[in-house]
């Protein structure tokens, strides 16, 4: 994988109105996913509109890695033939997983059922992620961990003999967690059952059941999420259309609320209602946001999402809504800098452990363009108006954090800086192009490192 050798800093300066109607790169979360089930299906699947951006790429190359051909068309569209489930073949070296948290974790899942060592590694922040969330349910199915001390990478772990199907209740709010032990359960013979306490995004069940897994999704008595898989099932290849990443659309849409007369339409955009707590959240605060031609596209909601110029009021965003918008955080705190009281966002104790500490991140990218904030162990309060900006942020290894800020530099009193944009790749490839295209002033800087 790239290693951001080269930092490259990036200055956002106040832009005139930003407009257009375009569509964004896929989904990242569905992008990982639909090579990793179409791997594990026989036969070949194709896969349109995949996120072709830094960590998608390393999970395809990991697909790779354990014997499945994955091809990339000249017509756009990537081709999985797959092995079947439980039909990886033992990788030559190491997978290095880059930035990946998603693409690390599930395929940890689904090496944890296979009977050879897997090893991974990944780049400075991911080596710092905690991995012990997904290996603590792993090794009670039976695999075997090698870690370095607090379950990080690089660590190496084998399918244990046997493994068994266990009933696991997701003790953190982690949709990686929750599809990496539906992931091992898969080539296990019997029940693998997850309960969630507090849901999340629930593409893994869809996906899976697409592919013909054998999976019930339920509630329980006391409201918690009950998912019940069949291991060994036959998955069938697919047809799959990734639709645009909500979690990239975010970026355009605060944009477009704070950037005087501003109008954008971002078409195609994935509508889980497991990724719209942000829409919500903005909607709350006054936004001229309007969503057209819902619809349903392999199983997804989609639909085309309009957002013009806002005057924004501060907000208190529940705190049980966060796991329906936990990457969209960063941006949300650029926007309340701009709205008019203060922004209370609570129950954030997983932003500490995302690409980057998110909540020390973003509070002291705001410190340093003049904006009032603070920073509660899992809280953020911002209290917005006038921006001065004129700060330089340090990004972290964070593709959000970089996006985020370079987004206030476009409505602030003064230009904002972000110490590299390299990890803009990891997420969002084409996002300055495609903010210049729209009107927004964004210039190079020379390589800070
Ligand atoms: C993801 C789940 C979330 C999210 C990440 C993508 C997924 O992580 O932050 O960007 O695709 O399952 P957690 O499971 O750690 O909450």
């Amino acid at each position: 994988m790239k290693s951001h050798l080269t930092a490259q800093s990036l200055t956002a300066y106040r832009s005139p109105p930003l407009s257009g109607q375009f569509s964004l790169p896929g989904d990242k979360s569905i992008s990982h996913r639909a090579l990793m089930f179409s791997a594990m299906a026989v036969g070949e699947s194709k896969i349109s509109g995949l996120l072709e951006s830094d960590d998608v790429l390393a999970t395809a190359a990991a697909m790779r890695a354990y014997g499945a051909d994955v091809e990339h068309g000249d017509d756009g569209v990537w081709r999985v033939s797959g092995l079947g489930s439980g039909g990886f073949l033992e990788p030559d070296g190491p997978i290095d997983f880059g930035n990946a948290g998603t693409g690390v974790r599930l395929t940890m899942g689904i090496a944890a059922a296979h009977p050879f060592a897997s090893t991974f590694i990944g780049d400075a922040s991911l080596s710092g992620r905690p991995m012990g969330r997904v290996l603590e349910p792993l090794r009670r199915m039976g695999a075997d961990v090698i870690a370095r001390s607090g379950d990080r990478l690089p660590l190496s772990l084998r399918g244990g003999d046997p493994m068994a199907p266990i009933t696991y209740r997701v003790p953190v709010a982690s949709a990686q967690v929750k599809s990496a032990v539906l992931l091992a359960g898969l080539n296990i013979e019997g029940v693998t059952t997850v309960i969630e306490p507090v849901a999340t995004r629930d593409h893994t069940e869809r996906m899976l059941a697409g592919f013909g897994a054998d999976l019930q999704t339920g509630t329980n008595a006391d409201g918690e999420t009950v998912i019940r898989l069949t291991g060994m099932p036959d998955l069938k290849p697919q047809t799959i259309v990734v639709p645009g990443d909500p979690s990239s659309a975010a970026f355009l849409i605060v944009a477009g609320l704070i950037v005087e007369g501003s109008d954008l339409t971002i078409e195609n955009v994935l509508l889980n209602p497991a990724r719209t707590g942000l829409l919500t959240t903005l909607q709350e605060m006054g936004a001229d946001l309007a969503i057209a031609n819902e619809r349903l596209s392999g199983g997804e909601a989609i639909g085309d999402i309009r957002a013009r110029h806002s005057a924004l009021r501060g907000v208190t965003v529940p705190p049980e809504r966060a796991p329906f918008m936990i990457d969209e955080y960063p941006v949300l705190a650029i926007a309340a800098a701009f709205a008019e009281g203060r922004t209370i966002m609570d129950g954030l104790a997983e932003l500490r452990v995302k690409e980057s500490d998110r909540l020390d991140a973003v509070a002291r990218g705001l410190k340093a363009n003049g904006v009032d904030c603070e920073e509660g162990a899992e809280s953020l309060t911002v209290t917005g108006s006038l921006v001065p900006g004129g700060g330089t942020v340090a990004t972290c290894l964070d593709h959000r954090i970089a996006m985020s800020f370079l987004v206030m530099g476009l409505a602030a009193a003064n230009p904002v800086t972000i110490d590299d944009g390299a990890p803009i790749a990891t997420s969002f490839p084409g996002f300055i192009d495609l903010m210049a295209g729209l009107g927004a002033r964004i210039d190079g800087g020379a390589a800070a490192a």
